[in-house]
C-alpha cells in the first residue's frame, strides 16, 4: 500500500481524523499502522506499558520494512510512527471519532471495552474486530446500538485488502456508510457480510483448518505434508498449519468455539489436539511455539 499524507476529506467518513484502537496485539498493531499510513492519527490503548511498547516497536519495524520494499522518502516511516500515540489508559481516546477494539475474542472482555469506550467518547463510531462474535450482542453492551459495526479486517492488515463489513441489528445506514467509506480511505475492499457466526470468511476457512489439525492428529500426514499439499496441490499460499500459528492457536480455538455453539453442527466441532496445544500456551507465532517453532521473540 502506498503511504498517503493526508487523509481525504470529503465522504460520510470525513469527520474521522482520530482513531482509538483498543488492544496492540496481532491485528491492533496492525490495524494502527494501516490507519497510521493513510494519514489518521491514531490512539493505541493496551493493557500495559510493556505491551503498549511491543506494538509500537512492532509497527516501526513494519514501517521501516514497507519504506525499503517500496523506496519511501527518508523519514516518512518516521513520521507515519509519530502519528501513533500508545497508553494504559482508555483517557488516550477521548478525542476519537472511531474506536475499533482488537482485543481477545471474549464476549464479556469486548462488552466491557466498548462500555468504557461509549463513557470516554459518547459521540464516536464503535467498531469491532471481532472473527466471530454476534455484532448485536456487543453492541447490546454499548448506548447506541445504531453506531456499532464490525470491521474485520484481515491478519496482516497493512497487506490484506478485505475488510468484512457487519452490521448489527441496529446498525444504522449512516454507520455503515461511514465503515465503507474508511474502508476506501485505507485502500481497501469493503464487503458487506450479514451478522452470522463466523462471517464468511471465519466460517469457509476456520473448518478447514481444524481438519488439517484432525489431519496432523490422526497420523494422515506430517505437518509439513499436510501444508505442501494445501500449497501446491491447492494453490494457497500457505498451508493451514502455518496459516493456524499466523492467526494464533487460541483465536483458532476460539471462533471454533463460536461455529459450534452459534451454529449447533457437530461438524464445527473443534479438534482435541487444538484444545491441547493452546492448554500447553503453545499459540503459534506470537508465544514462538505453535505447530511450528519459531525464533524466540
Ligand atoms: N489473529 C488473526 O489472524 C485475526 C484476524 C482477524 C480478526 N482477529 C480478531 O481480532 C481480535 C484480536 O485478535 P489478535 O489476534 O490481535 O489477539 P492478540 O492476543 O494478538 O492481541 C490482543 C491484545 O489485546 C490486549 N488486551 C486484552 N485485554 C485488553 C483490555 N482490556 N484493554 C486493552 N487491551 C487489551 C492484549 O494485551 C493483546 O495485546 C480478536 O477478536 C480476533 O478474533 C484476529
Amino acid at each position: 500500500m502506498s503511504a498517503q499524507l493526508e487523509p481525504a476529506v470529503a465522504g460520510p467518513s470525513a469527520a474521522v481524523k482520530t482513531v482509538a484502537v483498543i488492544g496492540g496485539g496481532t491485528m491492533g498493531n496492525g490495524i494502527a499502522q494501516a490507519f497510521a499510513t493513510s494519514g489518521f492519527e491514531v490512539r493505541l490503548v493496551d493493557q500495559r506499558q510493556d505491551l503498549v511498547e511491543r506494538a509500537l516497536g512492532a509497527i516501526g519495524k513494519n514501517l521501516d520494512r514497507v519504506a525499503k520494499k517500496q523506496s519511501w522518502p527518508p523519514d516518512q516511516a518516521a513520521s507515519i510512527l509519530k502519528r501513533v500515540r500508545g497508553g494504559v489508559s482508555f483517557e488516550a481516546a477521548r478525542d476519537c471519532q472511531l474506536g475499533i477494539e482488537a482485543v481477545p475474542e471474549d464476549l464479556p472482555l469486548k462488552r466491557r471495552v466498548f462500555e468504557q469506550l461509549s463513557n470516554i467518547a459518547p459521540e464516536a463510531i464503535l467498531a469491532t474486530n471481532t472473527s466471530s462474535i454476534s455484532i448485536t450482542e456487543i453492541a447490546a453492551a454499548a448506548p447506541r446500538p445504531d453506531r456499532v459495526i464490525g470491521m474485520h479486517f484481515m491478519n496482516p492488515v497493512p497487506m490484506m485488502r478485505l475488510v468484512e463489513v457487519i452490521r448489527g441489528l441496529a446498525t444504522s445506514d449512516a454507520t455503515a456508510a461511514v465503515a465503507e467509506d474508511l474502508c476506501a480511505r485505507l485502500g481497501k475492499t469493503a464487503v458487506a457480510v450479514s451478522d452470522y457466526p463466523g462471517f464468511v470468511s471465519n466460517r469457509v476457512l476456520l473448518p478447514m483448518i481444524n481438519e488439517a489439525v484432525y489431519c496432523l492428529m490422526e497420523g494422515v500426514a506430517t505437518r509439513e505434508s499436510i501444508d505442501t499439499v494445501m500449497k501446491l496441490g491447492m494453490n494457497h499460499p500457505m498451508g493451514p498449519l502455518e496459516l493456524a500459528d499466523l492467526i494464533g492457536l487460541d483465536t483458532c480455538l476460539s471462533i471454533m468455539e463460536v461455529l459450534h455453539a452459534g451454529l449447533g453442527d457437530s461438524k464445527y466441532r473443534p479438534c482435541p489436539l487444538l484444545r491441547n496445544m493452546v492448554r500447553a500456551g503453545y499459540l503459534g507465532r506470537k508465544t514462538g511455539r505453535g505447530f511450528y517453532e519459531y525464533a524466540a521473540k
